[in-house]
């Protein structure tokens, strides 16, 4: 069977109070829209279109990203849902397998449940997806089943006291043919009381012909609609509740759970160790046995077995730790590489630089990598000792076997094994202190 997937991304979405696109708003750091994307191509579809509508030019960005291939269409007028699949038409032109619909703001749904939509239009004509909700709210269409049978659907606003009450609800996912699909949106009204073009409607009409639809269900955590912030955060949390755990059960330690933020890509090893409050960014790969200590914020690294970063060490995008570094407190590394065994462990700034195997970097040494135009690298070579408060001017090369004097200030390269000193020369006064001190508290008891 081969599928095309349809993604519904046009909607404002009012409800979130936002001035960017609902389904540009991040899960886990990566926007709605892509997880739903990623959710679709489980199904390796032949062809996606994704229909945009507010914010048309960044959604169409960021779906294109994440899949070049993606047909993008623009539906002008938000008239209602089946509307936006209307839009689709042209994108489809010549297709005559099955279409799946996806909602943008409906980003959890697991790959069994996409198959087992496929698997049951081997029976029905038309397919739709829907959960038991565990609370009834005013929002959502309710699924009218006759057995196996769905009847119809209707919407929360149209639907009569007693139907307001049906728990098995509908999530707008939906599996038909392509060409039954389109046959059957033409004759979708927008007669009902958004006065919209319903998606929903289809099931009714279906059913009219004398064709038949089911619905299927699936767990309500999948099909979680996110249509404000609070539903949004709520989305948040419980993709974090299932990430943990499934780190968990690939025998990471999170020592405490609930604490760690994950990114939607995080990926961490067997007999890691992540301590209490540590928040992932996008793009984080954290090898077996390594360990991050608490209040550390990581984006866009890679940190190798053997490693220890932390606690309150911030990694920005481009590190890359090699085996057994050593990263310590108020350290900020970016576009760096830390080769085996290196250690930066106390209060530094290391950016745009290479550091060799072994080397030590002080205290408060700081890559003055940014000119107020352009960045310049730093070269640290294997073996060497940076002095605490160094400041390594850059574009600058230290090489192997080097070091420099604390407070050194290195603005030239410097040679292997040789010492860099660039500071004033200290000079002793005998007795000074003394006739300071005594200077100093006469003049405080003479105001007095
Ligand atoms: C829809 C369903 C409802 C279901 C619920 C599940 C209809 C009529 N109702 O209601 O039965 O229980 O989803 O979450 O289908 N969109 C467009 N263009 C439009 C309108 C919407 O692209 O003209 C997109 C939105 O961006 C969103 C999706 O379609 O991704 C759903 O729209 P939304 O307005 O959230 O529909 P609901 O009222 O939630
Ligand atoms: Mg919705």
């Amino acid at each position: 069977m081969t599928i095309a997937l349809v993604i519904l991304a046009a909607g404002k979405g009012t409800r979130m109070n936002s001035d960017t696109p609902k389904v540009l708003h991040p899960i886990a750091q990566t926007p709605m829209l892509v997880h739903a994307i990623r959710a679709g191509a489980v199904l390796s579809p032949e062809r996606t279109v994704i229909v945009t509508g507010h914010g048309s030019e960044a959604v169409a960005k960021i779906a294109e990203a994440e899949d070049e291939t993606a047909q993008i269409v623009v539906q002008e007028e938000q008239l209602g849902t089946a509307h936006a699949v209307a839009q689709a038409r042209d994108a489809l032109d010549g297709f005559d397998g099955d279409v799946i619909v996806l909602y943008g703001d409906t980003p959890f749904i697991a790959p069994r449940t996409l198959e087992r939509m496929i698997e049951a239009r081997a029976s029905f004509d038309l397919v739709m997806l829907g959960f038991d909700i565990a609370e009834v709210q005013p929002r959502y269409g309710r699924l009218i089943m006759n057995g196996e049978k769905l009847v119809e659907i209707v919407e929360y606003k149209d639907a009569t006291e007693e139907q307001r009450t049906i728990r098995f609800t509908n999530s707008g996912l939906l599996a038909c043919s392509a060409k039954l699909l389109f046959e059957l949106i033409d004759e979708v009204s927008n007669d009902n009381a958004s006065d919209e073009y319903y998606l929903t409607e289809i099931a009714a009409l279906a059913n009219a012909r004398g064709l038949s639809a089911t619905a299927i269900k699936c767990d309500e955590a999948e099909t979680m609609g996110v249509d404000s912030r609070a539903d949004l955060a709520a989305a948040d949390a419980q993709f974090q509740s299932r990430a943990r755990n499934e780190l968990l059960a690939l025998g990471v330690t999170l020592m405490a759970p609930e604490t760690v933020y994950l990114a939607a890509d995080t990926v961490i090893g067997r007999d890691a160790v992540i301590e209490p409050n540590v928040v992932f960014g996008p793009g984080v790969t954290v090898e077996s046995g390594a360990t991050i200590r608490s209040f550390s914020h990581l984006e866009g690294c890679h940190i190798s077995r053997g490693s220890i970063v932390g606690p309150h060490a911030r990694l920005r995008p481009g590190t890359e730790l090699a085996e057994n570094t050593r990263i310590g407190n108020f350290v900020e590394l970016k576009n760096t590489e830390i080769a085996e065994g290196a250690k930066v462990n106390h209060l530094s700034y290391v950016g745009d630089s290479t550091v060799g195997a072994k080397s030590n970097i002080g205290a408060g040494t700081i890559t003055c990598n940014y000119d107020g135009f352009n960045k310049h690298r730093t070269t640290i070579g294997e073996n060497v000792f940076v002095g605490s408060n160094t400041m390594l001017v850059a574009p600058v090369k230290v090489g192997d076997g080097a070091m420099t004097a604390a407070g050194t200030v290195v603005t030239r390269n410097v040679e292997p094994e040789a010492l860099a000193m660039a500071r004033a020369k200290q000079e002793n006064k005998p007795g000074y202190a003394k006739k300071m001190f005594n200077l100093l508290k006469a003049k405080k008891a003479r105001r007095n």
